[in-house]
């Protein structure tokens, strides 16, 4: 229908640039990145908004202290409108806002796919300079609802440096460029990149491989965005609900904000 069509465009027609956090795999560290991506984004001064399309593992709510986050709909011209949550500086909407996640994970395809829409298209996202999107692992029909109904900028790969990860990287950056899908690939972020214990903060163990993503880099010519270690604190911090770039003193901060500034760089 036309009229819906028009309010589809409005609602995201002030977001500058629409960034997808994309993995092959699950267990990586792309909802960690994705909420640290954007927190690091507005404390670089731009207007940020973060969507959890992780319809069937939602973890946003948890990694922001949000569980309890019951979005206000708002009317506005004669359209329903759904209010962000604001925390940290950033505009924040999730399925797991809308229902349990633990029921999230027994929806059909297209009930998934209808509670995305509804969230991108009536999310009140005011103006923004980016809008990230924090997807479930692999290439799923969520990918292809995102891709065919939005103008992506571009997506960021989220990967551990380590070889059986590093083959479906491949796979997805050749999705990305297929003729048909054609998003830019704006880079690699290799999480648990190395290890540093709390009480050796000068040591680097290289768990799962060492530089792994740098290669891949090379050979594929793809900037590598950021190296983020694997610190006892991004896991707590992340349990907390307080993301781990809210320290900017600490390693891990850092490398975070790094990032965000690349990523900044690059779109
Ligand atoms: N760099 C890291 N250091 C330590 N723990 C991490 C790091 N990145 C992610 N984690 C932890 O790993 C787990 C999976 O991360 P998550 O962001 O949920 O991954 P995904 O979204 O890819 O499934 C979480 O418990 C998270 O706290
Ligand atoms: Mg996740």
């Amino acid at each position: 229908m036309p009229e819906r069509k028009e309010r589809h465009t409005d609602t995201l027609s002030s977001v500058k640039n629409i960034i997808m956090v994309a993995s092959c795999k699950g267990g990586v560290g792309k909802s960690t990145v994705a909420v640290n991506l954007a927190i690091a984004l507005s404390l670089e001064g731009k207007k940020t908004g973060l969507l959890d399309a992780d319809i069937f593992g939602p973890s946003i709510p948890k990694l922001l202290h949000a569980e309890d986050t019951h979005p206000q709909v708002k009317s506005v011209d004669g359209t329903d409108l759904i209010e962000p949550l604001e925390k940290f500086g950033i505009k924040i909407l999730s399925i797991g806002f809308l229902v349990d996640p633990e029921s999230a994970l027994i929806w059909r395809g297209p009930m998934a796919s209808n509670a995305l829409k509804q969230l991108l298209h009536q999310g009140d996202w005011g103006e923004l300079d980016y809008l990230i999107i924090d997807t479930p692992p692999g290439t799923s029909d969520i990918h292809l609802t995102l891709i065919q109904s939005l103008k992506i900028r571009g997506v960021v790969i989220v990967s551990t440096p380590q070889e059986v990860a590093l083959a479906d990287v491949v796979k997805a950056i050749e999705m990305f460029k297929r003729e048909n899908i054609n998003v830019p690939v704006l880079g690699l972020v290799e999480n648990m990149a190395w290890f540093t214990p709390a009480e050796l903060p000068g040591k680097k163990y290289y768990i799962f491989g060492k530089n792994g993503c740098a290669r891949l880099s090379e050979k594929y010519n793809i900037p590598l965005l950021g190296q983020i270690p694997i610190v006892q604190s991004i896991c707590e911090d992340g349990d907390k609900g307080s993301p781990s770039v809210l320290n900017a003193n600490s390693l891990e901060g850092k490398e975070f904000l790094n990032f965000a500034r690349n990523v900044i760089n690059k779109s």
